[in-house]
């Protein structure tokens, strides 16, 4: 019998964990927020007070069915409020040793049938699982930015996740109302091992001044109907998430294509992450 998973945890609340609670939290699940301080709880808080209100606004959601999604999520400091969830969302940044140790803190915390599951983008889920005593339980949920309103879900298996793990995972995210595609542990899983090669390449030509920001974004836009030119998209993404991306699958394949270009280190150094810090290859307010 399909499992359920009506209380879940979400580890992280930058732009990727915030948008994820909001898609839990959307569909009736009930979920515990953890992020390290109180500051960046409410920052967390803000990003889906905010989301949802645009929502609201542009009539995808009514008042009343805002009060309630953000009523379903509790907000807290302290990772040992996890210990009644059935599953978890670790949304942390890319940082191995960082996953790793949530996930040997979630492992002592959690129930033993709790699945563990991590939205890295780039990292092999099966080195953050063998920081568990449960490597069977442990899966990839990888969403896309922004979470509420893109549908993929690409739920990673390991060569140790339990067949019966996947399958309950693949029925939550078709609950949730995402499209799930199932695949094995490698750099980049499918979208970003062929998205980022791109994105990677309209910087290389930003670099060398080839051609403009707003002629790089227009070509896309224009020319092949993309929703956002690359330059935007790695502002929404956040350059440093990106550089990070880009710096593991390189590290991994020492395929150039990957090799991250110079200019976003430079940046990323100069503060300049993208939408989230007022600043990337555009300016926001
Ligand atoms: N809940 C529900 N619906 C929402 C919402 C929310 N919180 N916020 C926005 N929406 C809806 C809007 O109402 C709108 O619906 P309609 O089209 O029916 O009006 C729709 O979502 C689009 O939103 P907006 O009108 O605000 O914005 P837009 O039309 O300018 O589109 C965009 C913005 C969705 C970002 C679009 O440009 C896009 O899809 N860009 C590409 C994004 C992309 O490629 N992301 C992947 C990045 S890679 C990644 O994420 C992986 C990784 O590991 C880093």
């Amino acid at each position: 019998m399909a499992r359920e998973f009506s209380v879940v945890g979400v580890v992280g609340l930058g732009t990727m964990g915030s948008g994820i609670a909001e898609v839990l939290a959307r569909s009736g699940v009930t979920v515990v927020a953890v992020e390290v301080d109180e500051h960046a709880a409410a920052r967390g808080r803000g990003h889906i007070e905010h989301s949802t209100a645009r929502a609201a606004a542009k009539g995808k959601l009514d008042e009343a069915a805002r009060t309630e999604l953000l009523a379903r999520i509790r907000y807290t400091t302290t990772l040992s409020d996890l210990a009644d969830a059935d599953l978890v969302i670790e949304a942390v940044p890319e940082n191995l040793e960082l996953k790793a140790d949530i996930f040997r803190r979630l492992d002592a915390i959690t129930r033993p049938d709790t699945v563990l599951a991590s939205n890295t983008s780039s990292l092999s889920v099966t080195e953050i699982g063998v920081h568990t005593q449960r490597p069977g339980k442990v899966v990839g949920t990888h969403f896309f930015n922004p979470a509420p309103v893109l549908k993929l879900i690409e739920v990673v298996r390991t060569v140790v996740t339990e067949p019966d793990v996947v399958a309950d995972v693949v029925n939550f995210v078709k609950a949730l109302g995402k499209t799930p595609v199932v695949i094995g542990d490698r750099a980049g899983f499918i979208a970003n091992a062929l998205l980022f090669g791109y994105l990677n390449h309209a910087v290389r030509m930003y670099e060398q001044r080839y051609a403009t920001r707003e002629d790089l974004d227009a070509a896309m836009r224009l020319g092949c109907g993309y929703p956002m030119g690359p330059l935007a998209l790695l502002d929404l993404i956040g350059l440093d998430t990106a550089y990070e991306i880009l710096d593991t699958m390189y590290r991994q394949s020492r395929d150039k294509l990957h090799a991250p270009a110079p200019l976003l280190k430079q940046m990323i150094t100069a503060g300049l992450l993208g939408r989230k810090s007022g600043r990337g290859f555009y300016t926001y307010d």
